[in-house]
């Protein structure tokens, strides 16, 4: 990266909103950008894991196992709103909103600073 920092366009809002996920790339940079709960996030392209193309993922509702009254599992299910992003390597799964594993919260995806500036998505780079 280089040492002067910059902001450059890289999606249309209207499009992200539609598509959940966009991959660019900026000066040699892969750049997940992504759109979830009315908000916009933008992560590098590299798991932490071992540097796979995690922003090329599936999106997935965060798995979740609810217990019953008799302290029995009730069997798999999905979260409501919470999404993931599923490393295609090896299945390490990141939430969307934070970048955070959901077992480990000290394992997470690298941020890139993103905004909104009018219809356009600005990531700093
Ligand atoms: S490189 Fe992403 S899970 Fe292994």
């Amino acid at each position: 990266m280089s040492a002067v920092q910059r902001d450059v366009v890289v999606a249309g809002l209207a499009d992200l909103r539609a598509r959940g996920r966009i991959v660019v790339e900026v000066d040699g940079f892969e750049v997940g950008l992504y759109f979830h709960a009315g908000e916009v996030r933008a992560w590098h392209n590299v798991c932490p894991h071992q540097g796979g193309p995690v922003c090329q993922g599936k999106i997935m509702p965060r798995t979740i196992q609810p217990v019953r009254e008799d302290r029995k599992s009730a069997g798999p299910a999905f979260h409501p709103a919470d999404r993931n992003i599923v490393c295609p390597w090896h299945g390490f799964e990141f939430d969307v909103l934070t970048g955070r594993h959901p077992a480990d919260r000290r394992v997470g995806l690298s941020g890139v600073p993103v905004r909104v500036v009018g219809d356009e998505v600005v990531v700093r780079i």
